[in-house]
């Protein structure tokens, strides 16, 4: 899924991956690692200032292990990149946890949320309502009647289905509307996470825009999210274009998110700058500059300041085939490998400084063949009772985790010069039951 991006153009100004307002996008260890981490003096995986294999020790695996520095900074470099004026939203279905929702509300940051739990804990995460935008391809009455309840800022309408519930709901002094229009135009990913193409369930159809838009209440601009994971920054130009071809005045328009990011050491993304520097000019360029922009990084500004760890428990050779290194997580706790074929790389934390020296395959523990994390890796002597981190799983990795095998969900652990903090804590046996009604 990793595309090539000329770096030749992001070294055009200034350091490879530092934004215009000296915000690194990498740190010591390069991609895809959080910017807070390195190695320590005991050869180990630090994150945050945290040892990594005594968060092991303390905290039990699989967790979450977050640099708490990174997710900030990110937020503030995406506020600075794209402008005061501008509306950074944070796509939360990539990480929904309420410490992740106030580190964001607390840097500045717009929210958007996908459903009615993501509303409840976008409020509990003390977002202000009116920075709060709601999407869905098929809101709930309840759904609507909550966001309004609320006082969101923004609902954004993706059919006619829903423009005629709206019709009847939505008061004049209620939240604002955008309409998702279906741009007909798709991104370089993954099929499962192209969202803008004209055969999608998303959005309203090309030759229906304008149609939507004299029907929606409280109209003030038109929205497109292209998918997810891409690195071709041009297409927001075409997207903007293509928002730009109806005779309407649009206070806002929001090209929604898919920044790509680094998964691999040698994924190069655009930088936060250059997105920022072509969609304003975009949507300046079309709509003028009056036109309040909207973009909705998830990934970006949670992904790679996250990583999983794991503990070796068994290593399995098959004489002339290959050696399975099985770990105590898996696809209940990362099911992008198995949904997009999502790459990933991984290390021994307890050696982190170590080459690498048997090619390996990393697989969970699931009662499944296709539990497999990573196909084939590089380790350095993978032997039972290791730390193995995989990064760049701070999207989409807790937000998709699930109970399966009976598993129970990993901790989320924020860590920051040098002290760590449970933000979720890990499941129970008893929180196993504890809907079971019969
Ligand atoms: N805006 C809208 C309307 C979206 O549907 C999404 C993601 C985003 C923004 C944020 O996209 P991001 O910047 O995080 O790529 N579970 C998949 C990704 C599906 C995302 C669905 N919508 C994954 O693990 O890659």
């Amino acid at each position: 899924m990793s595309v090539e991006h000329d770096t030749q153009q992001a070294q055009g100004e200034g350091l490879p991956g530092v934004t215009d307002s000296g915000f690194s996008e990498t740190g010591p260890l390069g991609p895809p690692y959080p910017i807070d981490a390195r190695v320590n003096e005991a050869g180990r995986l630090e994150i945050g200032g945290c040892d990594v294999v005594d968060l092991a020790a303390e905290h039990g695996t699989p967790a979450y292990i977050y640099a708490e520095g990174d997710l900030r900074a990110r937020a503030r470099a995406a506020v600075d990149a794209f402008g005061a004026d501008a509306g950074v939203l944070f796509a939360s279905k990539s990480f929904p946890c309420t410490a992740a929702y106030r580190v964001m509300a607390a840097e500045g940051i717009f929210c958007d949320v996908a459903s009615g739990g993501e509303l409840h804990l976008a409020l509990k995460g003390g977002f202000a309502p009116e920075r709060i935008l709601m999407h869905g391809n098929n809101k709930t009455r309840e759904e609507l009647q909550l966001a309004i309840d609320a006082g969101i800022g923004y609902i954004v309408i993706d059919s006619f289905d829903e423009i005629d519930r709206l019709a009847e709901m939505l008061p004049a002094d209620g939240p604002r509307t955008l309409i998702r229009v279906a741009p007909g135009l798709k991104p370089s990913t993954h099929a499962y996470i192209q969202t803008g193409q004209v055969d999608s369930k998303f959005g309203i159809p090309l030759s229906q825009v304008e149609q939507a838009i004299q029907k929606a209440p409280n109209f003030v601009g038109l929205h497109c999210h292209l998918g997810s994971q891409f690195f071709d920054v041009e297409i927001f130009q075409a997207a903007a274009e293509v928002l730009a071809g109806f005779e309407v005045k649009c206070q806002v328009v929001n090209v929604g998110g898919g920044f790509g990011i680094p998964y691999l050491e040698h994924d190069h993304p655009p930088r936060i700058a250059e997105y920022a520097r072509t969609i304003r000019d975009a949507v300046a360029e079309h709509f003028g500059p009056d036109t309040k922009v909207m973009v909705e990084p998830g990934r970006w500004l949670v992904g790679n300041a996250g990583v999983t760890a794991y503990t070796v428990g068994t290593v399995k050779e098959i004489p002339g085939v290959r050696r399975y290194v099985a770990v105590d997580g898996g696809m209940s706790d990362n099911i992008r490998p198995m949904l997009y074929q999502a790459e990933y790389t991984a290390r021994i934390a307890d050696r982190f400084a170590r080459e690498p020296t048997r090619d390996v395959r990393v697989v969970g523990m699931h009662c499944e063949s296709g539990d497999v994390i990573l196909p084939e890796v590089m380790l350095h002597e993978p032997a039972v009772g290791d730390t193995l981190v995989v990064p760049a799983t701070g999207a989409y990795g807790h937000a998709m985790a699930s109970n399966y095998n009976g598993v129970r969900r990993p901790p989320v652990i924020f860590c920051a010069d040098g002290e760590s903090r449970v933000v979720v804590r890990r499941e129970t046996f008893e929180d196993l039951a504890a809907r079971d009604a019969g």
